[in-house]
């Protein structure tokens, strides 16, 4: 058992990293500034502290009561947004991860479990994709995370950090026991767009581009279940606190789903026509994006349990007519 800071624990994937904690006995104290973070996402196992990355003091307070990990998940994510409005990017993604980095050093907290992502390898250049590809982010929210690594990567050879670097490929569903309450506001995503359809929050969405080399001429992407996900932050915890070493790790199934499949298995799922339309392609769009996980297996044991994309939409739909 451990005692872990998860910071950006109220949001979509950190409410489920917490409940994955929870569940195999760690003492979790959450630290989110309800940005994008729900109240209904804390759980009362778990002590809140309501806090921004931006706020040292705060930060360092909150991590000078014995916590063993820092789980970092605390970062605006839209890419989109990410090249519109670089300074909100630099200073919450950047700045407060220099923070947390800085204020792990004056607490001497010695792990930290970071949320990176697939868009720190931009295009491509084989697949799958396996962490030794080049890092080459093609928007600004990839370049932040890389940036980030390269920083936890720097203070680990300079003051004994010890950590796991997670690259997510496209985290979707939510908590098959519907634990999770909390939906994300404005989603950019493909799913929950669809589902904002489905249940009429919105008229129809667009498939961006139908004429890729891909098995139907949509964009393939390796979508993986946000308890997948959850699982692997746990053995990451249980590993840091082995004291066995650093890694970076591909989180993903390894298997690429089309978004016409999303589509026509959501619209089965949901026993309804979708209303959607063929716009031209979304640039900076890679065709294929598949991660090989073969380290995350070797060095964690882990392997993601959801690998249907139908029962990942479930989970999502599930959760979706729960909360309406
Ligand atoms: N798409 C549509 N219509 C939409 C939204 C998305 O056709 O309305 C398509 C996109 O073009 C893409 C696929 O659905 O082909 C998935 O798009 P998302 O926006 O859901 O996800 P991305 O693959 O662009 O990016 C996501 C995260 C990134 C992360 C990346 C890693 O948003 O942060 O996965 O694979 F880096």
């Amino acid at each position: 058992m451990a005692k872990i800071l998860v910071i950006g624990g109220a949001g979509y994937i950190g409410s489920h990293v917490v409940l994955e904690l929870l569940e195999k006995n760690h003492q979790v104290v959450v630290f989110d500034n309800l940005s994008t973070g729900q109240r209904e996402n804390l759980f009362d196992e778990a002590e809140f502290i309501e806090g921004d990355i931006l706020d040292f003091e705060k930060l360092k307070n909150a991590m000078k009561q014995n916590i063993d990990v820092v789980i970092h998940l605390a970062a605006k994510k839209a890419v989109g947004e990410s090249m519109e409005k670089p300074a909100i990017y630099a200073s919450n993604n950047i700045t407060g991860s220099i923070n947390i980095l800085n204020a792990m050093l004056e607490a001497n907290v010695k792990n930290i479990v970071f949320s990176s992502s697939a868009a720190v390898y931009g295009m491509p250049q084989y697949l799958p994709i396996d962490e030794k590809h080049i890092k080459n982010p093609i928007n600004f929210y990839g370049y932040t995370k890389s940036l980030i690594e390269d920083l936890i990567v720097w203070y680990s050879k300079l003051k004994d950090i010890n950590y796991v670097i997670f690259r997510y490929f496209n985290a979707v569903g939510y908590d098959s026991l519907k634990r999770v309450k909390g939906k994300e506001k404005n989603p950019q995503n493909l799913l929950p767009i669809i589902m904002e359809v489905a249940t009429q929050k919105r008229d129809s969405f667009q498939i961006y581009g139908n004429d890729y080399n891909t098995k139907d001429g949509t964009c393939e992407r390796d979508y993986i279940h946000v308890s997948d996900l959850a699982v692997a932050h746990e053995k990451a915890v249980q590993k840091l606190m082995e004291k066995n070493g650093s890694h970076i790790l591909n989180l993903g199934t390894g298997k690429g789903t089309s978004v016409q499949e999303i589509v026509d298995s959501s619209e089965k799922i949901i026993s309804q026509k979708l209303s959607y339309s063929y716009a031209p392609r979304r640039s900076g769009d890679p065709a294929v994006l598949v991660a090989s996980s073969d380290l995350a297996h070797k060095v964690l044991n882990w392997k993601p349990k959801y690998t249907n994309i139908e029962d990942i939409i479930q989970t999502t739909w599930n959760m979706e007519k729960n909360n309406g």
